[in-house]
C-alpha cells in the first residue's frame, strides 16, 4: 500500500481516468482505489466494486485513507426524460449519502472528502463572474437549467448533512474540463470544427467556463494538500470566454477559417438526434475561480489559447 492512499467514487469516467494518470505520473507512492459499478482493470489503480447505494465491503476501504473523491454520477449528457431525470439525481444523492455513512462508521475516516457539484448551479449570466462568494443560484427559463440546478442543489444538500466531524469536506464546483478523450465536450467541438461546423452556436454570447484537464488534477491536489480548505470551491480556469470566442479559438488551431454556425433552432434539432440537451451549450456560464485564486494556486493554462495549443499539440 502507499503512503498516500486515494479512495475515487465512480473513478472510471474522463475524470477519474484522469486523476489516476496524474497521481501515477506525479506522486510517489500513491496507491488509488476506484469504487465503481463494475469490475475492471484500470491503468495503476485497483478497482473495488460498490453499487453506490448500499453498504458493502467496499467501505472497508476508506478506513485510514488519505482521501475520498467523489465523482459518481450519470451522465448529464442525454435527453432529460423521466427516467433520465430520476438516473442522473439519484445516482449523485444515493452515492453521496451512503459514502457519508460509510466514513462516519470508520474508526480511521478519510482527512478529507471531495465531492462533486458542477458550475452550473450558478444563474445564466452575460453580466459579473459569478465566484464562490458574490455568485446567486437561481434557473432561467431561457437557458433551461431547472432541473440542473435542481439536481446540483440536492446533492450539495445532502453533502452537508453527511456527518463526518473528523473529515475535512470540499465541494467542487467544477467548469466543463477540456481534455481530447473521445467523447468529451471539447473533442465532439473539435471534431464539429474540423467537418467545417465550427462556427458560433445560438447568437454566441454566451459564457462557456472551462478548465484544462491537468489545471483540473493540479487543483484538486491543492485541494486535498492544503490542510486548511473547506466549503465550497469554484473549479474553472479564472478566464471564462464566450461561445463565439471559443469556437475562433478552434477554428485557429484546426486550421479551418470558416465554420458555420447553428443557430438556436438548428441546436434544437440537433439535440433531439444526437440524444442530449441544449442547455449545455446555450447557458452562460460565467465562473471565476475567486477561492483557489485568493489561495494562492496558479493555473498553468489561465488562457483559452494556451490550454487548446497544448490539447492539440503537447
Ligand atoms: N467532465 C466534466 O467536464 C464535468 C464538469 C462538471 C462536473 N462534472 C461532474 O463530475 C463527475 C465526474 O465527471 P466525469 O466526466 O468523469 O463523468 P463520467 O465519465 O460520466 O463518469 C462518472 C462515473 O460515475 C459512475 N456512475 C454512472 N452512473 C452511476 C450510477 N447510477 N450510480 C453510481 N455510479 C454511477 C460511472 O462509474 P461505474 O460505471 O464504473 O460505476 C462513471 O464512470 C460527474 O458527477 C459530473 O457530473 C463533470
Amino acid at each position: 500500500m502507499g503512503s498516500t492512499k486515494i479512495i475515487i467514487a465512480g473513478g472510471s469516467g474522463f475524470l477519474g481516468k484522469s486523476l489516476a494518470k496524474w497521481y501515477s505520473s506525479n506522486v510517489e507512492d500513491c496507491e488509488i482505489v476506484i469504487l465503481s459499478r463494475s469490475p475492471r482493470a484500470i491503468d495503476s489503480t485497483r478497482t473495488v466494486v460498490w453499487d453506490g447505494l448500499n453498504p458493502g465491503d467496499w467501505a472497508k476501504e476508506l478506513e485510514g485513507a488519505s482521501a475520498l473523491i467523489n465523482l459518481a454520477g450519470r451522465s448529464v449528457n442525454c435527453r432529460y426524460n423521466k427516467a433520465n431525470r430520476r438516473a442522473i439525481m439519484d445516482s449523485r444523492i444515493d452515492s453521496t449519502r451512503i459514502l457519508g455513512q460509510a466514513i462516519n462508521q470508520c474508526k480511521n475516516p478519510p482527512k478529507v472528502w471531495l465531492n462533486s457539484s458542477t458550475a452550473t448551479i450558478y444563474k445564466h449570466t452575460y453580466g459579473q463572474a459569478h465566484d464562490e462568494k458574490r455568485g446567486t443560484i437561481e434557473a432561467t427559463p431561457e437557458a433551461k437549467d431547472s432541473f440542473s440546478i435542481e439536481v446540483a442543489k440536492a446533492w450539495e444538500d445532502e453533502f452537508e448533512k453527511a456527518q463526518t466531524p473528523d473529515t475535512r469536506k470540499l465541494i467542487l464546483r467544477t467548469a466543463v474540463v477540456f481534455h481530447t478523450d473521445h467523447g468529451s465536450a471539447y473533442a465532439i467541438m473539435r471534431r464539429l470544427t474540423r467537418f467545417g461546423l465550427g462556427g458560433k452556436m445560438g447568437d454566441g454570447r454566451q459564457y462557456v467556463s472551462w478548465i484544462h484537464i491537468d489545471d483540473f488534477c493540479r487543483a484538486i491536489d491543492w485541494l486535498l494538500s492544503s490542510a486548511e480548505a473547506e466549503g465550497i470551491v469554484n473549479i474553472s480556469s479564472p478566464n471564462p470566454i464566450t461561445n463565439a470566442e471559443l469556437m475562433a479559438n478552434f477554428r485557429k488551431v484546426c486550421g479551418r477559417p470558416i465554420g458555420l454556425p447553428a443557430y438556436r433552432w438548428m441546436l434544437e434539432i440537433g439535440a433531439i438526434f444526437l440524444r442530449t440537451e441544449t442547455e449545455l451549450i446555450i447557458k452562460s456560464r460565467r465562473v471565476v475561480p475567486g477561492r483557489l485564486l485568493s489561495d494562492g494556486f496558479t493555473f498553468n493554462f489561465p488562457e483559452i489559447q494556451q490550454a487548446l495549443a497544448d490539447l492539440e499539440n503537447g
